[in-house]
């Protein structure tokens, strides 16, 4: 049995989005505006510039803005979008 196959993961149905089977579309291409990755002290990733979110399900997400703050807290009602729950539940950055 390959690794792949041994982790449950099927890439043929386009839902699972985790790395470098995943076509590289348009990012950072043309006229894009080139994307940005912040990580914020005991918060969110912020994200900026032209890029698409996709889901687990491979569909793109709605985006209202320009910038995009993604939780890594793990709180969040909004999955994956931070609602500001990690600053309720004490969440750090630090090692
Ligand atoms: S990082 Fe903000 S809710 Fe998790």
């Amino acid at each position: 049995m390959s690794a792949e196959h041994a982790s449950g993961a099927d890439h043929t149905q386009g839902g699972e989005r985790d790395g470098a089977d995943v076509p590289q579309r348009s990012l950072n291409s043309g006229s894009a505006t080139p994307v940005s990755v912040v990580a914020c002290a005991n918060g969110p990733l912020l994200v900026r510039g032209d890029f698409e979110l996709v889901g687990t399900d491979g569909q793109e997400l709605p985006r209202t803005r320009r910038t995009v703050a993604l939780g890594r807290c793990g709180a969040s009602v909004l999955k994956p979008y931070c609602d500001g729950s990690h600053k309720l539940i004490g969440f750090t950055t630090d090692p």
